[in-house]
């Protein structure tokens, strides 16, 4: 059965670790992170994107398959759906779907009305059982079409839609989806810090966890972050994986051009990736 994120959450931040968001693409990622989790004993957050949600077929298709194996694996760690940068009507529609969390991402818009869009939706979430999370300040860079310019939040604006009644809060403090510049500056505590002190028991939630140093995460952590979300890493495994497979011609040999061995390489790259950074949260035991 697919949970809220509400009780793992809370759970995470008062043990100080994180839980893992990753985001899925495919049966593939999903069974590797499922099955990833179960092993380590830990609660997994599987995120979807609009786009990617489109690229399964929608959000039903994406929830039936996610709750149906859930029950033929065997997973009993506790495992939330969760729409990942959501808009107003994707937030909806995944109410509908059956997912058990949502992100509604009114980051761009103007804090007055993403207070009022995040107010109508958290009523909806609570009549539901759904966890919800809101974004104040942007997520640098781009992922699924979603742009942000990657500016700090303001501590002021993350508690009042603290305030709300939110499940937990994503706020930027220097991060970006994809790849880090080499000149980034690294992540604002200072600004982690104001926003922690401000919202108190609130999950913060970090984005872009892709290629953020392990001492910045286990800081991050220290200072209230209680969810952390992981997609480009998952995809540059698959990726490095597959074209060794296909590089060493292993695809020419027998039958290596069966999909099932074909993708297994990627699927196992996945499972590692995954692997590490549930262990670098501090999430593996705590289901
Ligand atoms: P990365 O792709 O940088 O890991 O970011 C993932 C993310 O924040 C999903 O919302």
């Amino acid at each position: 059965m697919l949970v809220s994120a509400e009780e793992m959450l809370k759970k995470a931040k008062a043990g100080h670790y994180a839980v893992g968001q990753f985001n899925i693409n495919n049966l593939e990622w999903t069974k590797s992170i499922l099955l990833t989790a179960q092993e380590m004993k830990s609660p997994v957050i599987l995120g979807v994107s609009e786009g990617a949600g489109k690229y399964m077929c929608g959000f039903k298709t994406v929830a039936a398959m996610v709750d149906a194996m859930v029950d033929s694996l065997g997973i009993t760690v506790p495992v939330a759906l969760h729409l990942d940068h959501g808009t107003y009507e994707g937030s909806k529609a995944c109410i509908e779907a059956g997912f058990s969390s949502i992100m509604f991402d009114g980051s761009s818009l103007p804090i007055d009305e993403n207070v009022d869009k995040t107010k109508e939706l958290v009523a909806i979430c609570k009549e539901k059982g759904i966890s919800i999370e809101a974004e104040v300040g942007s997520i640098g860079g781009e992922e699924d079409g979603v742009i942000g310019a990657g500016e700090c939040a303001d501590p002021e604006e993350c508690e009042r839609v603290a305030n709300l009644g939110v499940t937990m809060l994503a706020a930027g403090i220097g991060n970006i989806h994809g790849a880090y510049p080499d000149n980034w500056a690294g992540l604002s505590f200072e600004t982690l810090d104001a926003i922690q002190q401000k919202t108190g028991a609130m999950p913060l939630v970090l984005h872009g966890g892709t290629g953020i140093p392990d001492d910045m995460i286990k800081k991050a952590i220290d200072l209230g972050v209680s969810k952390i979300n992981v997609n480009t890493e998952c995809q540059w495994a698959f990726q490095k994986a597959t074209r060794e497979y296909i590089m060493a011609g292993k695809d020419l040999e027998g039958k290596g051009f069966d999909p099932r061995k074909l993708l297994a390489p990627g699927a196992e790259a996945i499972r590692e990736t995954v692997r590490e950074k549930i262990k670098l949260f501090g999430s593996d035991g705590k289901a």
